[in-house]
Parts: structure tokens; sequence; C-alpha cells
């Protein structure tokens, strides 16, 4: 064997066996067949009226009093899903995130164990000035590992 076919098949080989070593490590972690598509932005409820299966269970459900006093606390609950979505160790939440209007407010990091289920209890005290027009919009969102980042909001008033 020469030289030059030497290197080549050399270097072939290393590529091919780093293609199947990835394919195989991408397998083992996500065997599902992920729709890339969920990942390339937001995901929202398209109709409300006619919700998919997918919409049911991902956008993030949240739950807050319609109305709140300023400097008072109450509680905001954000459940991912109508019914709460699985939490496997090759399907999970990964986080749930809340933000009052576009200003990041918390977020709870979940791990896939199982045990724990996609539900978060955000506990806030909104100040007047943070509503000039007396109403304030809670947003939301979560990230699945297989079908991307889902985000929802309500309005509540601010008196
Ligand atoms: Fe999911």
């Amino acid at each position: 064997m020469d030289r030059r076919l030497f290197l080549k098949t050399a270097v072939m080989g290393s590529i091919s066996t780093g293609l199947i070593s990835t394919t195989a490590f991408a397998e083992r972690y996500f065997p599902v067949k992920v729709d890339q598509s969920l990942f390339e932005g937001i995901n929202r409820v398209k109709d409300p009226a006619k919700k998919t299966p997918l919409e049911k269970g991902h956008v993030p459900v949240i739950i807050a009093p319609a109305s709140v006093k300023a400097g008072e606390m109450f509680s905001v609950e954000v459940a991912v899903g109508e019914n709460l979505h699985p939490m496997g160790p090759n399907h999970w939440i990964q986080d749930i995130e809340l933000y009052i209007g576009n200003e990041p407010a918390g977020k709870v990091t979940m791990q896939s164990k199982g045990y724990l289920k996609p539900k978060a209890t955000f506990t806030l005290a909104l100040q007047k000035d943070s509503a000039p027009s007396g109403k304030v919009t809670l947003v939301a969102a979560q990230h699945c590992n297989l079908h991307g980042y889902w985000e929802s909001n309500i309005d509540i008033s601010l008196t």
C-alpha cells in the first residue's frame, strides 16, 4: 500500500467511525425521532378553539388571579399541558419560566427522573409602577427536550 492510499484509508476510516459513534450516541439518548421544526422558534397555540394534541400537551397553563392589588403577594401556578406532560428519561420538561411582560421573573429547572411533575408555583408581589396601564401580562414558557420551546400568556389587572 502506498503512502497516499494509506492516508486516504485512515482518514475515511476515522470519519466513518466518528459518524457512527455520534449517531449511536444520539440514538441512545434520543431514541425518538424529533421534529426539528419545533426547535426553530417559539411554539404557541395556533387556534384556541381547535388545539392539537401536541399543543394540549405542551402549552403552559397559567393559573393566576384576574386582579391583584399592588404590593400584595399572590401565587401564579404554571402547569405544562392540560394533562401534565410526562417526565421520563427520554422525554421530559427541562424547565418552566415565568416573565412579567418581557422581564424574566423566575425559572425552575427539572430533572428527568420521573418523580418530579412539570408544575411550578411562583409567588409575586407587583408594584404599581410595573403596570402604568393597570394591566400586566404574565408569560409562561417551557422547554420539552423532544418538542421544543412553548409559550403562553395571560393578562391580569393591577389595582
Ligand atoms: Fe414533549
